[in-house]
């Protein structure tokens, strides 16, 4: 007999995920894994120390405060409240989640109405467009343009920018928000002030929100800074801004997160939280405060984490970025994040032969594992259909990695150029 319960239609067209896909392919041990943003260094110690002293703490074994354990707000308040320059109450402006996800996910559900618009660039992390399809509204993409600085050699994601026209074109009635990254997954692109600016100026005139991912927010290279579209004039009261344990502190598998933003904004995903997962695990809650707490007292010395790993990821990044240069690549260098696009359409690689009917970059990627063993993740799982052409000669390397990690990929890249 036929099972008569299908799916909800919500999930209709969900299905495929290029991280299930490509993290599969990757998981041969003799694959040099440079695909997934999955950290192969070290945690801070301090971090980890937290936490196995919390195992030890019984009541911090039990369940917590439902919107975010009171330490953990408590610090978080203090941090943001000195990054923002404002009060930030750590009840009613702040919901910790299940990771960035989990708050992307309570933003989208609880602020955005069936058939509301919600403007997306691309490229973008792959979950914005399903999760505003399953808030049964409709995502409007516009793509970043490659404008090259003029007398550049090195190309840099500051080369990737917004049409001012085109993005204004975006808004009309129906739009609700806009989602902003920022420093940018998968280019690198930290938006200067002026950049901001101009989204915020749009934002205002037509009264549209901002949900603002920036998990990568303390990772910027030398000369750049990252800025909070939230701390612009008239964007608290319109913004959702998203922050990650795991980019934070290096521990992806902890996978806690938070959103913060005015109380009449954070009160709806509240909502949504309460009803979906209600709390999150409270010893890591626990540890996260400790450490936060410990970094809140020296930001204003360099050896605070949150200066220490971007120095420590600067080296490395110049590191991918050379080799791949030696390779005969253009790789484009990030100013902020842990991932760097290169354009692999020079290396001319035969793939007729490969039936699918998919873009370049994933082709590209698919024999780049068998053949090569190396992974990396193609650019056009970060687009729409519309605009899959226009990315897919580029494919996405991640640099959080140990040295000897990158050396193993260097010495793939050097062998293939000698053949
Ligand atoms: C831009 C961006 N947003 C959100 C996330 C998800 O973060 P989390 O693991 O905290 O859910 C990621 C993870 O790679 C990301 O790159």
């Amino acid at each position: 007999m036929a099972f008569r319960h299908k799916n909800a239609k919500r999930i209709e067209g969900l299905d495929s995920n290029v991280w299930v896909e490509f993290t599969s392919l990757a998981a041969d041990p003799s694959v040099v894994n440079l695909g997934q943003g999955l950290p192969d260094i070290s945690p801070p110690n301090y971090l980890k120390e937290e936490l196995a002293k919390v195992a030890f703490v019984n009541r911090l074994n039990q369940y917590t405060r439902g919107f975010g354990h009171p330490l953990l707000v408590k610090a978080l308040s203090q941090v943001y409240g000195k990054v923002c320059g404002r009060k930030i109450d750590p009840y009613t402006d702040i919901l910790v989640t299940i990771g960035a996800y989990g708050s992307l996910f309570s933003a989208m559900q609880g602020l955005i109405e069936v058939e509301d618009e919600v403007i997306i660039i691309e490229p973008y992390y792959d979950c914005y467009v399903d999760m505003v399809k399953m808030a049964g509204a409709k995502p409007v993409c516009i793509p970043l343009r490659y404008k090259p600085a003029a007398g550049g050699d090195v190309a840099s994601s500051a080369d990737w920018v917004l049409d001012p026209a085109g993005l204004a074109s975006k808004f009309n009635p129906k739009t609700k928000a806009i989602v902003l990254n920022t420093p940018h997954n998968p280019i690198g692109k930290v938006y200067t002030k002026e950049e901001l600016q101009k989204i915020a100026d749009l934002c205002i005139k037509h009264d549209i929100l901002c949900i603002s991912d920036e998990v990568y927010e303390w990772l910027v290279y030398t000369g750049k800074k990252h800025i909070k579209i939230a701390t612009l004039p008239g964007m608290w009261e319109r913004t959702v801004t998203i922050g990650s344990v795991g980019k934070t502190y290096t521990v992806t598998g902890w996978k806690l997160g938070w959103s913060i933003g005015p109380q009449h904004l954070i009160k709806h995903l509240q909502v949504v939280h309460q009803n979906s997962l209600y709390t999150c695990p409270t010893p890591l809650q626990e540890a996260v405060a400790q450490a936060l707490l410990i970094d809140f007292k020296r930001m204003d010395e360099s050896d605070c984490y949150f200066y220490s790993l971007p120095k420590e990821l600067e080296g490395k990044r110049n590191q991918l970025a050379r080799m791949l240069q030696e390779a005969g690549l253009k790789p484009v260098v990030p100013e902020g994040g842990y991932f760097m696009v290169v354009d692999v359409s020079t290396l001319n690689v035969d793939l007729s032969d490969m039936e699918e009917d998919k873009p370049y970059d994933y082709k590209f990627v698919k024999w780049m594992i068998k053949n090569k063993k190396l992974a990396a993740i193609p650019l056009s799982s970060f687009c729409g259909p519309e605009t899959q052409q226009k990315f897919e000669k580029y494919i996405r390397f991640c640099f959080i990695k140990e040295d000897s990690t990158l050396d193993a990929a260097e010495k793939i890249l050097k062998n293939w150029k000698k053949r």
